[in-house]
């Protein structure tokens, strides 16, 4: 519930409690706002606020009896005053765990209340300037994150899709975001690489034209070869140390293949609708730029130089972790360290967060112990996001390599499941972008409910579906409150405390009017766990909810006040929807 209209009821309950004798309402003034962020509870008919009963009777959690409180209880039910906003009070069964105050609020005060913040609100400013007031702070993602001429895999799927997700949230929240793309562009795969232009597999112009499929045929052939025959294993490992050491023709190769490359990652980012501040590249990171630091660790004796010539340092009993190579190179946890100080001095961090699945876990506690080694406090401001697999998602033409084979087989299934559907407005042909949003939009939503941690198993059926939790269904709820909109023919009033909310009476609206209460809650959840589901499956019950509402409640040919208010309720719901939404990254449809 918004910060104001939270504040509000506060006062009107203190003002009834402060009727109550044996009630000293000053030191629980300032829990009593935070408190009635509990989500208002509906009894069918009844939206009632909650309060645990230690937070009234002043006492703490663990140390007050709960007969002694339930006592208390029932005093301050019997002298409560009830005002115009607080109706009502009454103490949760006796046999509940945590003994809760109930206060039962006036619907119409409520809804008066919510349905003027919402739609009296611009969108973008609804979260940051109504719900939330963070201190603005300085905020790094790291997220995507692919290699170059290797297969980008459901991981990086995922990481995109959970990155992206933080970043919209983080952005909602009126934090600094910076949002990095850390790609993969360093390692032996450039000397295999090299290894197949010189033998002419194919060529600049073909490479060019389609150069992630191109570039990867190259790899698996190269490295095929050479898992077979050592001295093309040798060859590669050459050329890659030429790279290493500057030579020209070569790094200008190196350099045309990640350009290919990137122009065409930023065509499937797009079409995703997936942003980023800054790409930046594991190249950038070599020795050179960990500088002093490597001398510093080996002055304290952290850093020890084996036999062979490599250099270590020992995290623990258990773990020792390489730096530097022989040959003197870097290693790709050697990157990262030089990676996380250079984003440290330009963007000094409240917290930096690497978006990357559950299996790199052992490499980001490596390198924050390195970095705390290394004297840098800010070490405890990363946190590692990690993700479970996604089982089973492959195309008809098998596992997947190709994000944008992906994206396109959700857009053939979904152009067909469009024609079939019974609900299908648009003119399937002559919309392929409505086609492609849906089809994304099922990906995501599907992907994003899932707990973050946890491994799941895709499938196509369950993700496109129309009925049931899916983006599907949330893209249909958006687009029906929208035509909705459009059509009654029904307008709002200028000045939206006068809606006449006395008559919201019926449970179906009433559940509604709880859901959109709810939000600000259902954020910051999110946000203190960072897990999209738990905005996602508030969208889901939104969504069911609306879709009695929307059955039962119409706005056409009723009488005009009982139309603006049923009007004002739909166009708040789509409002929520469509924040949430963009929240999780999909583009909100105005007509499927
Ligand atoms: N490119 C790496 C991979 O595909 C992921 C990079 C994750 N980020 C990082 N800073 N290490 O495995």
């Amino acid at each position: 519930m918004a910060i104001a209209l939270r504040t509000s009821l506060a006062n009107k309950v203190l003002q009834a409690l402060r009727g109550v004798s044996n009630i000293d309402t000053l030191p629980i003034e300032s829990q009593l706002v935070s408190a009635l962020q509990i989500n208002p509870y509906s009894a069918k008919t009844r939206i009632e606020l909650q309060l645990p009963l230690y937070t009234v009777v002043g006492q703490r959690k663990n140390h007050v009896e709960k007969n002694f409180m339930l006592r208390q209880g029932s005093e301050i039910i019997e002298k409560f005053e009830t005002n115009d906003s607080v109706t009502g009070i009454s103490l949760s069964p006796p046999e509940s765990k945590i003994p809760f105050l109930n206060f039962h609020l006036d619907i119409s005060c409520y809804c008066r209340n919510l349905l003027s913040d919402i739609l009296g609100t611009r969108e973008e400013d609804y979260v940051s300037r109504k719900l939330f007031s963070l201190p603005r702070e300085q905020i790094v993602i790291e997220y995507s994150s692919p290699n170059i001429a290797k297969p980008f895999h459901v991981g990086h799927l995922r990481s995109t899709i959970h990155g992206n997700f933080l970043s919209n949230l983080f952005l909602a929240l009126g934090q600094n975001v910076k949002r990095l793309n850390y790609l993969g562009d360093w390692g032996t795969q450039f000397g295999l690489l090299q290894f197949g232009l010189d033998q002419g597999w194919f060529s600049w112009e073909e490479i060019s034209k389609n150069p992630i499929r191109s570039l990867l045929e190259i790899y698996v052939k190269a490295n095929t070869m050479a898992e077979k025959d050592e001295s093309v294993a040798a060859r590669a490992r050459g050329l890659f140390q030429r790279l290493e050491s500057g030579d020209e023709e070569l790094s200008k190769n190196w350099k045309e293949i990640r350009e290919f490359t990137v122009t065409e990652l930023r065509q499937t980012y797009a079409r995703l609708g997936v942003k980023f501040d800054e790409f930046n590249w594991e190249s950038q990171y070599g020795i050179k730029e960990l500088g002093d630091v490597l001398s510093i660790l080996e002055k304290s004796g952290r850093l020890i130089t084996k036999a062979e010539g490599t250099k270590v340092v020992r995290l623990n009993d258990q773990r020792t972790v390489t730096l530097v190579k022989s040959d003197g190179s870097s290693l790709y946890l050697t990157r990262d360290v030089a990676a996380a100080i250079d984003r440290w001095n330009r963007f000094p961090f409240r917290r930096m967060f690497y978006v990357v699945d559950n299996a790199q876990s052992d490499h980001f506690v490596a390198l924050k112990s390195l970095l705390s080694f290394m004297d840098h406090t800010w070490a405890s401001n990363i946190e590692h996001v990690k993700f479970g697999r996604i089982k089973g998602m492959s195309t008809r033409k098998g596992t997947i390599v190709f994000l944008s084979d992906l994206l396109d087989e959700a857009h053939t299934r979904m152009k067909a499941k469009q024609i079939a559907s019974p609900n299908t407005r648009v003119v399937v042909e002559e919309n392929p972008e409505i086609t492609d949003i849906l089809a994304i939009s099922a990906v995501v939503i599907n992907d994003l409910k899932q707990r973050r941690q946890r491994d799941y198993t895709f499938n196509w059926d369950d993700a496109l579906q129309d009925k049931g939790d899916t983006g599907i269904r949330l893209q249909y709820t958006h687009s029906r409150l929208h035509s909705l909109e459009k059509l009654c023919g029904v307008h709002l009033p200028d000045e939206l405390l006068s809606l006449n909310t006395r008559l919201i009476k019926e449970p179906e609206l009433i559940n509604v009017m709880r859901d959109l209460g709810m939000f600000h809650q259902v954020l910051q959840d999110s946000y203190n766990q960072l897990e999209p589901c738990v905005l996602v499956r508030y969208l889901f019950d939104l969504s069911h909810s609306l879709g009695v509402a929307l059955k039962t409640m119409p706005v056409k040919n009723q009488e005009e006040e009982l139309a603006q208010v049923r009007l004002a309720i739909f166009s708040a719901s789509k409002r929520i929807l469509s924040i949430g939404l963009k929240i999780l990254g999909v583009q909100p449809l105005q007509q499927m």
